[in-house]
């Protein structure tokens, strides 16, 4: 069976609202599509692997002409991949060379928060450096890396904050995945922006219900082009964006199919000709070019904007069916006696509330014991109409999505997740369980929404043992005390 709609509410797609900034077909020349490289350790002893990732400025060709000034982790746009190993110890320096304060926050990760996560509880200043260490003990998947020190994330991501994070894992190793990174394994990292004689100027551009811009760039490309080498291509979709929908297809309507979603392999593949993808998702997408011959372009498009194309060149033939089951996912046994949680996300602008409320780093908004399994209601009161899709990303866990408003879930949400799109007046359950203690974020993923305060947190426990957390103000994150 092969689904070709978006499987969203149409009415709530965000084309409608009066800010709302379509991509623009470009006329600017096509370029090799850039992928990013992969960071190297510092040293490795045994188990224990050491890295070094630096929030830096830097000058990116993105446009004709002048450079654009641009961030990232490690390299001037965007960052290195980081590939992580499960059950490897990894001992991580995080340095600030930015001329303001930041976090490193590791989306996706299973690690304790609220320092090691790297929320707004653990900035690190300009000149300064944090040093986490964790075992990655979760299965394959992609995650990033991108700063969260609200009320300055979305400029910092816009400013090119976004590293590309794979874990890899023995049971995912053995199925028939491409997996040779920047050949046939490649981070796709969707993002939009606008440029101000050649610079990004996100003052300008700002929009409180999430800043969009008229340009697709991937992985810091325009009109980019890559080269297919193989007959199966995986791309890594990370949605990278402040608030952009990215409703993908193909010029040809080319099958493709899902095999993994935010916290990694799907149950089963997913055939789709669409698919949309919200804010800070991922989805992981084989492309087999076995139909076309050498010379054949496919083009990606957003909605009706030509994105980024594939050039298909000579290829080995290599038919392979992809098993019909890739992974167990155990259903969920829900703690018994446990109360359902309602969350709600309200509002648009400067309305946006998360539970009636506005992010405050020193409240503690709800408790959950680690181990137990708790049903999460999330709403989005937004009606259909004047509306928005709110994505909810919920830190420190991967959850599973069991129904929306009732009804079934949609066919590629049966894996993992991390964030979930709930359209406006719709009900999401999932199932959360925690397995680490420490202080979560939860949040809509529309980093502005983030950013006014659309935020809580929580404080998965140990009734073993207690943990003491010290939370810091906003004011403290900001100076660090000093003023
Ligand atoms: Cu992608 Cu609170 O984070
Ligand atoms: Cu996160
Ligand atoms: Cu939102």
């Amino acid at each position: 069976m092969v689904y070709t709609d978006y499987f969203f509410d149409e009415p709530v797609f965000d084309l409608h609202d009066g800010g709302y900034i379509p991509l623009e077909k470009t006329d600017l020349p096509e370029k090799p599509l850039s992928i990013p490289k992969l960071l190297k350790p510092d040293k490795i002893e045994g188990n224990d692997v050491y890295y070094t990732i630096t929030a830096q400025e830097g000058e990116t060709q993105i446009l004709p002409g002048k450079k654009t000034k641009t961030w990232g982790f490690s390299a001037p746009l965007l960052g290195k991949t980081v590939v992580f190993k499960q059950g490897v110890h990894y001992h991580i320096h995080l340095v600030n060379e930015l001329p303001e304060v930041t976090t490193f926050h590791w989306h996706g990760l299973n690690v304790t928060g609220p320092i090691v996560d790297g929320g707004p509880h653990a900035p690190v200043y300009p000149g300064g450096s944090r040093d986490i260490d964790f075992t990655l003990d979760q299965p394959a998947q992609t995650d990033w890396l991108h700063p969260h020190p609200c009320p300055n994330t979305a400029r910092q991501v816009w400013n090119g904050l976004a590293a590309a994070v794979i874990v890899t894992d023995p049971e995912e190793a053995k199925l028939p995945f491409p997996r040779n990174y920047g050949v046939d394994d490649i981070p796709i990292v969707l993002q939009d922006r606008n440029y101000h004689d050649n610079q990004l100027d996100y003052k300008t551009d700002y929009d409180m219900d999430g800043t969009l811009g008229k340009y697709a760039v991937i992985n810091g490309t325009i009109n980019g082009v890559f080269n297919v080498t193989t007959q199966r291509l995986r791309l890594r979709i990370l949605n990278g964006s402040n608030r952009r929908e990215w409703r993908l297809h193909f010029d040809d309507d080319h099958e493709f199919t899902q095999i993994a979603s935010d916290g990694g392999t799907l149950p089963e593949p997913v055939e789709l000709t669409k698919l949309m993808i919200t804010t800070a998702e991922r989805d992981e997408v084989i492309v087999d070019f076995g139909d076309k011959k050498p010379g054949d372009v496919v083009t990606l498009m957003s909605d009706d904007v030509p994105i980024l194309k594939f050039k298909v060149g000579n290829y080995t033939r290599n038919d392979v069916k992809l098993p019909s089951h890739l992974n167990t996912i155990p259903k969920p046994v829900v703690t018994p006696g446990s109360k359902i949680v309602h969350t709600v996300m309200s509002g648009m602008d400067d309305q946006v509330r998360l539970d009636g409320k506005l992010f405050d780093m020193q409240r503690i908004d709800r408790k959950q014991k680690i181990g137990d399994t708790i049903l999460w209601d999330v709403t989005n009161t937004n009606d259909m109409d004047k509306g928005m899709i709110h994505p909810f990303h919920l830190h420190g866990c991967q959850f599973l999505v069991l129904s929306r408003n009732g009804k079934d879930v949609y066919p590629n949400e049966h894996g993992w997740k991390d964030v979930v799109g709930v359209n406006a007046g719709e009900t999401v359950r999932i199932a959360v369980k925690f397995t680490k203690f420490g202080i979560y974020m939860y949040h809509c993923h529309i980093l502005e929404h983030e950013d006014t305060g659309m935020m809580a947190q929580i404080e998965a426990y140990d009734p073993d043992h207690e943990h003491k957390f010290h939370l810091i103000s906003m004011e403290e994150m900001m100076n660090g005390g000093k003023s």
